[in-house]
C-alpha cells in the first residue's frame, strides 16, 4: 500500500430525529447569529424549515436568511452569501439542502472569514490557507449521493470563467442525516443522486495501484450496496431503511476512505464538471451519460479492474469467459443498469442542446493522472461527440 496519511474531523449525526440530537448540543458552541442557507424552498414544502427554525429558535439563536441557492451553484451566489455574512456579522453558518446548498455554504464560511478572493487562490493558494479565519459551518442534508457533506470539497460553476471546478474550503464541523429528511426528493433524484455515489466508488477504484487492497475490497461492498438498494429504491421509494443505506453510501464514498493509498481516476467527473459549466445539466445525469461511453474507450487498459468489478459487484460469472470478455460485461452492466434505473443514456434524453460547444468542454477539461487511459482532449471530444 502506498502511504499516506488521514484523518476525519466532521461528526455525523444519523438516523431519525438526529437534528433534535445535534442541534441543541452544536449550536450551545456557537455564537448568536446564525446563517439558515437553503435552496429554492422543498425544505417549506416538507416540513424541514420549520423543524430546523424551531430548534434554532430555541437554542435562542438569531435567524440571517440566505434562501435560493441553485442546483450547480454559481461562485457570484457564494460571494453574495458571503458579503451577507460579513454585513450581518453572522457567527454559524447552517446549511440545509442537497449538494448545491452543501457546497454553496462551505464556500461562503471559508470566504465570509477571509479578505482574498477564494477562487483567485487556486488549489495551491488554498493549501495555505487558514482555516482558523472560516466561520464554523453545518449541515442538514435533503438530498444525498455528492458526499459534499463529508469532504472538503465545494464544486462552483464561475459563471464569467465558464468553469466548474472545485474549491477546496473545509470540512463541516457537524452534518446531520436523517433519512426522513430525504423521503420527499423525487425519485428520479435518488437514483441521479445514488448513480453521483456509484460513479465517486468507481472513479476511486480505477486509480492505483491496480492490485486488490483492502481500500478497493471496502470499496466493492459499498458498489454493490449501492447497486441493491437502488433496485430495492424502485420497487418501494418509500422504505427508510433502504434510503438509510443509500445516504450512508453517499457519505462513505466520500470519507476519503476509499481513497486511501491510492491516486485516483475522476476523469469522467472532469468532464462532466465542464459539461455542467457550458449547459448546467445534472450532475449526476451527466455522469450517467458519460460512464459507459467513456469506459468503452479504456476497456483496454483498464481490463483487470472491470474484470473484476463484473465479477465481485455485478455478479457475472467468470466461467467460460476470458477477462477481456468479462471487461466488456462490466462495460455492458453499467450502460444498462442506467437504463434500468431510469437515467439518460444519451445528452439527447438529457436535455442538452445540439448546438453546445462540445469543442470547448473537452479543452476546457482537467486531464486527470489517475485514470488508466491517457485521454487526451481530442479523444475526449469524440467521446462527447459519441454521448449525443
Ligand atoms: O432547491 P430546492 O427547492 O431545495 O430543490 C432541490 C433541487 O432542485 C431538490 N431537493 C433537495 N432536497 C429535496 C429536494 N426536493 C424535494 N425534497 C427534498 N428533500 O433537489 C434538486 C437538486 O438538488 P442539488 O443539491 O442540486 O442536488 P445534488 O445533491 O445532486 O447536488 C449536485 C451538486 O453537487 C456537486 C454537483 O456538481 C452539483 O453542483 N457535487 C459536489 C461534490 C462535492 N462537494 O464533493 C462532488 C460531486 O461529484 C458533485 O460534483
Ligand atoms: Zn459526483
Amino acid at each position: 500500500m502506498n502511504s499516506f496519511t488521514y484523518s476525519f474531523p466532521v461528526k455525523v449525526y444519523f438516523g431519525e430525529g438526529a437534528a433534535q440530537r445535534a442541534l441543541p448540543v452544536e449550536l450551545a458552541k456557537v455564537g448568536k447569529k446564525v446563517m439558515l442557507a437553503y435552496g429554492f424552498g422543498s425544505i417549506k414544502k416538507n416540513g424541514v424549515y420549520e423543524e430546523i427554525t424551531g430548534l434554532l429558535k430555541a437554542a435562542g439563536k438569531e435567524i440571517v436568511e440566505f434562501p435560493g441557492i441553485m442546483p450547480n451553484p454559481t461562485y457570484a451566489k457564494a460571494l453574495e452569501g458571503a458579503a451577507l455574512a460579513k454585513k450581518e456579522g453572522v457567527d454559524f453558518v447552517l446549511a440545509v439542502g442537497g449538494g448545491s446548498v452543501l457546497d454553496c455554504c462551505k464556500v461562503i464560511a471559508a470566504q465570509a472569514g477571509m479578505e482574498e478572493d477564494i477562487w483567485d487562490l487556486g488549489n495551491e493558494g488554498q493549501k495555505a490557507l487558514d482555516h482558523s479565519r472560516f466561520l464554523p459551518a453545518g449541515c442538514v442534508l435533503t438530498a444525498f449521493g455528492t458526499g459534499a457533506e463529508m469532504n472538503n470539497g465545494a464544486v462552483i460553476t464561475n459563471e464569467e470563467k465558464k468553469i466548474k471546478d472545485d474549491v477546496f474550503s473545509a470540512f463541516f464541523d457537524f452534518v446531520i442525516l436523517d433519512p426522513k429528511h430525504t423521503m420527499s426528493t423525487p425519485l428520479k433524484q435518488v437514483m441521479t443522486g445514488s448513480f453521483d455515489t456509484l460513479s465517486h466508488c468507481l472513479e476511486s477504484y480505477m486509480g492505483e495501484p491496480r492490485y486488490v487492497n483492502l481500500t478497493d475490497e471496502m470499496n466493492e461492498a459499498c458498489m454493490r450496496n449501492i447497486i441493491r438498494s437502488m433496485r430495492a429504491t424502485l420497487k418501494d421509494p418509500e422504505d427508510l431503511f433502504i434510503r438509510s443505506e443509500l445516504i450512508w453510501d453517499s457519505g462513505m464514498a466520500e470519507t476519503g476512505v476509499f481513497k486511501i493509498g491510492k491516486k485516483t481516476d475522476f476523469q469522467a467527473h472532469m468532464l462532466e464538471h465542464q459539461l455542467g459549466a457550458y449547459t448546467d445539466c445534472s450532475h449526476g445525469q451527466g455522469l450517467a451519460v458519460i460512464h459507459p461511453v467513456m469506459y468503452q474507450h479504456m476497456v483496454k487498459e483498464a481490463e483487470v479492474q472491470f474484470a473484476r468489478l463484473a465479477e465481485v459487484v455485478w455478479g457475472v460469472d467468470p466461467a467460460g469467459r476470458t477477462r477481456a470478455q468479462m471487461a466488456q460485461a462490466f462495460v455492458d452492466q453499467i450502460a444498462a443498469f442506467v437504463k434500468e434505473v431510469g437515467l439518460p443514456s444519451t445528452f439527447r434524453e438529457l436535455g442538452i442542446p445540439e448546438d453546445t460547444d462540445y469543442r470547448a468542454i473537452a479543452d476546457s477539461t482537467l486531464l486527470t493522472g489517475g485514470c488508466p487511459r491517457k485521454f487526451d482532449r481530442e479523444e475526449l471530444y469524440q467521446i462527447l461527440l459519441e454521448c449525443r
